[in-house]
């Protein structure tokens, strides 16, 4: 076992902008291929490593000397003010078992494949009321606006039992997104009123739900949770806040990308509009390579961490890449192409082990309905402007376009 040696290296700038939006930046193949961990300096000033390896990453992610508690001196927040809110809203994705094993329970009990094989027609509607929305504006359209970002937040929020019509929705929707939370601009003082906005309007919820409880998860939680007194108002308020923010982002980048990733290499939206049983394992290969969550997962060793024969000490901050683990040419073959028939299924774009991401069955429907309606529905869907000429957002929670223009 060897000491890792910084010298000369010098730590690296993190994050690191993609030069293709539809693979993980070069720099990830690069630093793996000198080692399995690299050191780099964050956007807070604050050291950590980056973990580049498949089998490195999923390694860290199912080690129990691993923590994801946000409170660690070294905790490797990507942006200002993340580890202060995080430390005092304590959202379980920031938490240990025991302590983080209670929430996810909960949720976990909400969001089994037959539940969401259960959400499938509410969520078809979401889907072709937003297209009947898309058709009716257009052409031509902004895909992540018009399309996107809006069959995200209404799933989210009809996840918690708000419809579009209700006057909660715009309470909702109006205090997520990366500009509040996560984005690069962010400061603590913003993190800090968009948690407390969002939490206040998840309150009101909480009391409506109480007194006329619903058909929804989150009547249910304060049915079968808050009213026996298994969680606390303020957790379950963190809980659902945290459930929207983890929800909507991620979902809306990975519809857009996706929907541009098949509209930009040639044949493969036509290959899927010939052959509709291809589209589970499209989703599935487009989640591998678009990786848009691909550092939320964010870690400190507790122990003193051997990795692949480098030593992390006890402390320091680690943060384990998903889109460089799933464009490992160790374990994929030709990683930055597209192809459905791929042998190797095994990503980790929704993580790996205690922390595995909690919503990705929904995820999962809800991209296959969205994309299936899209190509049905809308089949002659192209892009106005190529590629290069989009802006990407690279230091929100979620990577992914700014906005889509199309047409059809
Ligand atoms: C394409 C869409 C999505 C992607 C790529 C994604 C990705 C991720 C990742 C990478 C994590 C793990 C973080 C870690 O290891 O620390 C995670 C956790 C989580 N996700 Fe997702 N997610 C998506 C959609 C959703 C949806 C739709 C929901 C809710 C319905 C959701 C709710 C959550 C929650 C609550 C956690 C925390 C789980 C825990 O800490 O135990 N996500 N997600």
């Amino acid at each position: 076992m060897t000491e890792f040696d910084t010298e000369g290296l010098g730590p690296q700038a993190f994050p690191v902008p993609r030069g293709c939006p539809f693979a993980a930046p070069e720099a990830y193949r690069e630093w793996r291929e000198k080692g399995p961990v690299t050191r780099v300096t964050l956007p807070t000033g604050r050291a950590a490593w980056v973990v580049t390896g498949y089998h490195e990453v999923r390694a860290v992610l199912a080690d129990p000397r691993v923590s994801a508690d946000v409170r660690h001196p070294n905790f490797p927040a990507l942006v200002q003010g993340e580890q202060e809110v995080g430390a005092e809203s304590r959202p379980f994705i920031r938490m240990d078992p025991p302590e983080h094993t209670r929430f996810r329970r909960m949720l976990l009990a909400e969001m089994t494949v037959r539940k969401a094989r259960r959400m499938r027609r509410d969520i078809q509607r979401v889907v072709d009321e937003r297209v009947d929305e898309l058709l009716a504006f257009g052409p031509p359209a902004d895909l992540v606006r018009h399309f996107a970002h809006a069959v995200s937040s209404t799933v989210m929020c009809e996840l918690v039992g708000v419809r579009r019509a209700d006057p909660a929705f715009r309470r909702v929707t109006g205090t997520l997104g990366s500009q509040v939370f996560g984005g690069g601009s962010s400061t603590a003082e913003g993190a800090s009123e968009g948690v407390g906005a969002l939490s206040s309007v998840v309150d009101d919820l909480i009391a409506e739900r109480a007194a006329r409880p619903g058909e929804d998860l989150l009547s249910r939680l304060v049915v079968e949770q808050l009213n026996p007194g298994l969680v606390s108002r303020e957790e379950l308020v963190t809980t659902i806040a945290i459930l929207i923010v983890a929800g909507w982002e991620t979902t809306t980048n990975q519809i857009a990308l996706s929907v541009l990733a098949l509209l930009h290499h040639p044949g493969l939206w036509e290959q899927l509009r010939a052959d509709y049983s291809l589209l589970p394992a499209a989703v599935e290969e487009l989640l591998r390579a678009l990786s848009v969550g691909d550092s939320i997962a964010l870690r400190t060793a507790t122990e003193d961490l051997d990795i692949g024969g480098h030593i992390i000490p006890a402390g320091d901050g680690i943060i384990p890449l998903l889109a460089a683990a799933n464009h490992d040419h160790n374990v994929f073959r030709e990683p930055d192409s597209i192809d459905f028939g791929r042998a190797e299924k095994k990503h980790v774009a929704f993580s790996y082990g205690v922390h595995q991401c909690v919503g990705q069955n929904i995820a999962r429907l809800e991209l296959n309905i969205a994309v299936g309606t899209l190509l049905d529905r809308v089949p002659t869907l192209r892009s106005t402007v190529h590629p290069e000429e989009i802006r990407f957002r690279h230091d929100g929670i979620a990577f992914g376009p700014e906005q889509l223009p199309v047409t059809w």
